[in-house]
């Protein structure tokens, strides 16, 4: 199965960048490969991810470990449970990150974690700071992913639907907190959601992903108010509330199409209220069509 097939997408620095698309598109096998942590089944069949210049699927396993993940890059997972360590406390996996990134020396390394601990707002640090992961609810657990994250003081951040275990407040202030870091440190963000609310309010630049495949690269006001791909424009009129000039409530016809076996030419196509016989014949490139605009569809200048 081809879970991606020519994805290219650039952070650039200080950016929030979006990427959307609905479940299965690929968006998660899109960050795991970066960080290279997918499967031992996974083949890389071609391509470079460049960081700094530097091509991450060049490099070994240990350097990767050693120097990139954590430290240079962070992520946060989609599902908190799997990625923090059942056998250690909380805070004990936060004091790891201080210890290897800010301080060596111990009783502040423990303040530090309290500190980050108040700082994502989970009421009585003390006492989170001696549970062990089964021991929190999934919302106090992303809280803790982020702890560590900010613990890292790293300069890219992936963050997976970050906020999927969070109540809406708590989703506001880590917001809030992410637009803080990109503004004072200069923090890159990709940041994984299928919530245009969440894009519309952080993202500088949005990558609407389907079926393995970038649609459409843009900035954030013409993702919403001159969308160019006729699924990006199907996902702005499906949301209510986002509106930005959007009246109508609609939703995508059909099902996301099944990677094992995907629609010929360009995948949207069995969904598409524009689609030719080229469409099912010949997959469109992603094409060039302004200043930081990309979209992948013949008839990108009918879309209305
Ligand atoms: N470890 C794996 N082995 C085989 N196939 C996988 C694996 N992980 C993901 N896939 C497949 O790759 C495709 C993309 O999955 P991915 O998890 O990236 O979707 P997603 O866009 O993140 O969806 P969601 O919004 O539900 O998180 C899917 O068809 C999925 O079944
Ligand atoms: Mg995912």
């Amino acid at each position: 199965m081809k879970a991606l097939d020519n994805v290219s997408l650039t952070v650039k620095k200080g950016e929030i960048h979006g990427l959307i698309g609905e479940t299965g598109c690929g968006k998660s096998v899109t960050s795991l490969t970066t960080l290279g942590l997918l499967d031992n089944n996974a083949i890389i069949r071609g391509g470079n991810i460049l960081y700094k210049g530097v091509d991450l699927l060049e490099l070994k396993e240990k350097t990767l470990r050693k120097e990139v993940r954590g430290n240079e890059i962070s992520m946060i997972f989609q599902n908190p449970s799997t990625s923090l360590n059942p056998v250690y406390t909380a805070g004990e996996q936060i004091r790891e990150s201080i210890v290897l990134y800010q301080s060596n020396d111990k009783e502040e390394a423990q303040r530090l974690v309290l500190d980050e601990l108040d700082r994502v707002k989970l009421p009585d640090p003390e006492d989170v700071y001696e549970k062990y992961p089964h021991e929190l609810s999934g919302g106090m657990m992303q809280r803790i992913m982020i702890a560590m994250m900010l613990a890292c003081n790293s300069n890219l951040l992936i963050a997976d639907e970050p906020t999927t275990a969070l109540d809406v407040s708590i989703q506001a202030q880590f917001l809030k907190v992410l637009e803080e870091l990109k503004e004072k440190e200069n923090l890159s963000i990709l940041y994984i959601t299928h919530d245009m609310a969440v894009i519309s309010e952080i993202c500088d630049v949005v990558t609407v992903m389907y079926g393995g495949q970038i649609a459409e690269t843009a900035n954030v006001h013409d993702i919403f108010n001159n969308p160019r791909h006729p699924y990006t424009k199907g996902l702005i009129h499906s949301v209510p509330g986002v509106k930005l000039n959007i009246e109508e409530f609609e939703t995508i016809p059909g099902t996301v199409p099944r990677l094992i076996n995907p629609p010929s030419g360009c995948r949207f196509h069995p969904r598409c209220e524009y689609a030719q016989k080229i469409c099912k014949e010949k997959k469109p490139s992603l094409e060039h069509i302004d200043k930081d605009h990309f979209v992948a569809c013949y008839f990108w200048e009918e879309v209305k």
